[in-house]
């Protein structure tokens, strides 16, 4: 009998002094669901580490092993990943949320003797003007203070990029939307659509290629990604319109064609602007548009994905895993992950292990059909969790574009606007089951669709010439026989015979 006593009171013993301790030692890791996830031969583990976010836009990885993040509505908070604890560091009060608000956020990288913290943020004055401020703040150990105005640059309800990031040589590089004012674009005198560069006081760097100019390249359209590969190369994502999102090489003084060029030289008008302008073309385009978010290189221990862009999508709600050749310069090839998931994917950002961390944007100004979900907005660990033994290694099939069908081509090329059940969005895109244009005549419809146009609210209806008589056959079918009163379908003829008066 004594044995079993002793053992229960030894067993007692350990417990009690468990329950004492328990308190001074670390947390057990807060998880709110995880999954896992096979590459080829690598097996992922999938953990959201963060819940109940309000669109977050922004992530970095801080030195004290956290990872700092912004959301829209003024927030900047870091995040215990281990934990998942969130400290909130700051509120901006002025900032300004119709569509954008608090978006990006770097880190200065000599943080022992510069604890600083760069934001970019909308404001909106007391006059109605929308600007775009740069702000500085202090990290005192606790919270984000002092608050000095680098740079401000005018703002916009979109279009108005944006993410910041520090170079070797210690210069702010700022990615700027071009605010829909397309003709000074290549105007060194203005900011918009560019990408910025800025000494870390807001000065203006003296072998900028536009002497007293911020303007380091331009010729962008929505740009919502900027990073560095290992070697120093500076990547950018960027939004097309209704063609060509893009990734482009970043260089010195280099023009990136837009809005003269989309994707490459390819069209007609295209060709004609470049036999007189020099200009770089993407790295990869993508038509049908995927909406390019936030983008960092990847070099970590997942070894089907070393030496790549890895970029969130917000239309596509994917991950795209973009293969680097070795000088960093080209893109080799392209992964598709998490299609449909999780929803919009505003950014991404890779912790010194390896890790990789994403965040959903379902609580923004355009969220996709079945999102937000009750736990919205949501930051997401993809790490290694092991390998999988070379005998029992299978090729995944690569998740691949969708077949033409009508749905797909819907899809692809209208419902980020006008939605799944055509329904729109109230004040920004008109509603296709109430749209006289899309029930009326065909010569009117058509034109339409081919020129595209600009709403009074701004926000334009892009032009769809660049769809084959069939494409957009099968579009109007659809559109016209699952929303509308009248299902009469126009032919790719009947297009080609409208397509050829109209121009
Ligand atoms: C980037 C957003 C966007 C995309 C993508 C888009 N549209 Fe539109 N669409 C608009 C806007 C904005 C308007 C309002 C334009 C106006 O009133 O001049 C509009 C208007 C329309 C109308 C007229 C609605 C009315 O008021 O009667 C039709 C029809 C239409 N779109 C069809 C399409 C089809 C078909 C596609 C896909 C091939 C498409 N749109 C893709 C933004 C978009």
């Amino acid at each position: 009998m004594k044995k079993p006593i002793y053992l229960l009171a030894t067993l007692t013993g350990v417990a009690a002094f468990l329950t004492a301790v328990s308190s001074y030692r670390t947390p057990e890791p807060v998880h709110f669901g995880s999954e896992k996830h096979e590459l080829d031969s690598t097996v992922l583990d999938i953990t959201t580490v963060a819940q109940n976010l309000n669109a977050p836009w922004d992530m970095a990885w801080g030195p004290d092993n956290m990872l700092w993040f912004t959301e829209q509505d003024g927030k900047v908070s870091k995040l215990n990943p281990k934990t998942g604890q969130i400290t909130e560091l700051l509120q901006i009060k002025d900032y300004y949320r119709k569509r954008l608000g608090l978006m990006s956020m770097v880190l200065h990288p000599d943080w022992k003797t510069h604890p600083e913290v760069f934001i970019n943020y909308s404001h909106i004055q007391p006059d109605s003007v929308i600007v775009s401020k740069l702000v500085r703040y202090t990290y005192n150990g606790k919270i984000l203070t002092d608050p000095v105005l680098i740079y401000q640059i005018p703002g916009y309800l979109g279009h108005n990029g944006s993410r910041l990031v520090i170079s070797k040589d210690r210069k702010i590089l700022w990615s700027a939307g071009d605010l829909k004012q397309k003709k000074t674009i290549h105007d060194p005198a203005f900011a918009n659509g560019k990408v910025l560069r800025l000494n870390l006081d807001g000065t203006i760097p003296a072998d900028n290629p536009h002497p007293g100019s911020p303007a380091w390249s331009m010729g962008f359209r929505v740009p919502q990604g900027l990073t560095y590969t290992k070697n120093g190369n500076l990547f950018i994502a960027e939004h097309g319109d209704a063609t060509d999102d893009e990734v482009n090489l970043v260089t010195k003084g280099a023009s990136y064609g837009w809005p003269y060029i989309a994707g490459f030289s390819d069209l007609p008008e295209e060709k004609t602007y470049s036999e007189t302008h020099e200009s770089v073309y993407p790295v990869k385009a993508w038509t049908p548009t995927i909406a390019p978010a936030g983008m960092d290189y990847y070099d970590g221990n997942i070894p089907e994905w070393q030496n790549a862009l890895l970029l969130s999508t917000l239309k596509d709600q994917s991950l795209r895993v973009l293969k680097l050749d070795r000088k960093q310069e080209k893109v080799l090839s392209e992964e598709i992950v998490f299609s449909q998931k999780y929803g919009r994917l505003r950014d991404v950002c890779v912790s010194p292990s390896g890790d990789i961390y994403i965040s959903t944007s379902n609580r923004d100004w355009n969220p996709p059909a079945n999102f937000p979900i009750k736990t919205d907005d949501r930051i997401i660990r993809i790490s290694k969790s092991g390998t999988i033994p070379k005998n029992k290694r299978i090729a995944k099939t690569k998740e691949k574009a969708n077949a033409e069908t009508a749905a797909s081509l819907y899809a692809s090329f209208c419902e980020s606007c006008h939605k799944a059940d055509g329904g729109g969005v109230p004040g920004s895109f008109p509603s296709l089951v109430t749209s006289s244009r899309l029930a009326g005549n065909k010569e009117i419809l058509i034109p339409f669709l081919l020129k595209g146009s600009q709403s009074a609210s701004g926000e334009g209806m892009p032009a769809f010439g660049f769809l084959t008589d069939s494409q957009l056959s099968e579009i109007v079918s659809y559109a016209r026989s699952n929303f509308s009163k009248n299902t009469e379908n126009v032919s790719a003829g009947e297009i080609g015979e409208i397509r050829a008066k109209s121009k």
